[in-house]
């Protein structure tokens, strides 16, 4: 799902890094976004609503909003669109828990 040829751009060559979500393992470029490591992986969804609980994505981003937020080394409300991934990060979903912040 990642893009690794392109006909006018380059890409520098990238470290990658493995972390866990829900403890599956999954590689990533590190210093993107743990979002960007989710979609490359093909998980689009990262959490539900509180109230009917369908299914949410990125939607801004750019940290604006709250449809990406997960829990990142044990801390709730992260919003992993624009948290930078680093190797041996635990994330986790966070269906009902935490609070919005
Ligand atoms: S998608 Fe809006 S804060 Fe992450």
């Amino acid at each position: 799902m990642r893009i690794v040829n392109h006909p006018i751009l380059t890409f520098p060559e990238q470290e990658m890094v493995t972390f866990t979500l829900n403890g599956q393992n999954i590689e990533g470029v590190a210093g993107q976004p743990i979002a960007a490591a989710l979609y490359a992986a093909d998980i689009k969804v990262l959490h539900h609503s509180h109230k009917h609980h369908r299914p949410r994505g990125l939607f801004c981003a750019i940290g604006n909003c709250s449809s990406c937020l997960m829990t990142v080394d044990g801390i709730p409300n992260v919003r992993v669109c624009v948290e930078p991934l680093r190797a041996g990060m635990t994330v986790e979903t966070q269906e009902g828990k935490g609070k919005i912040v």
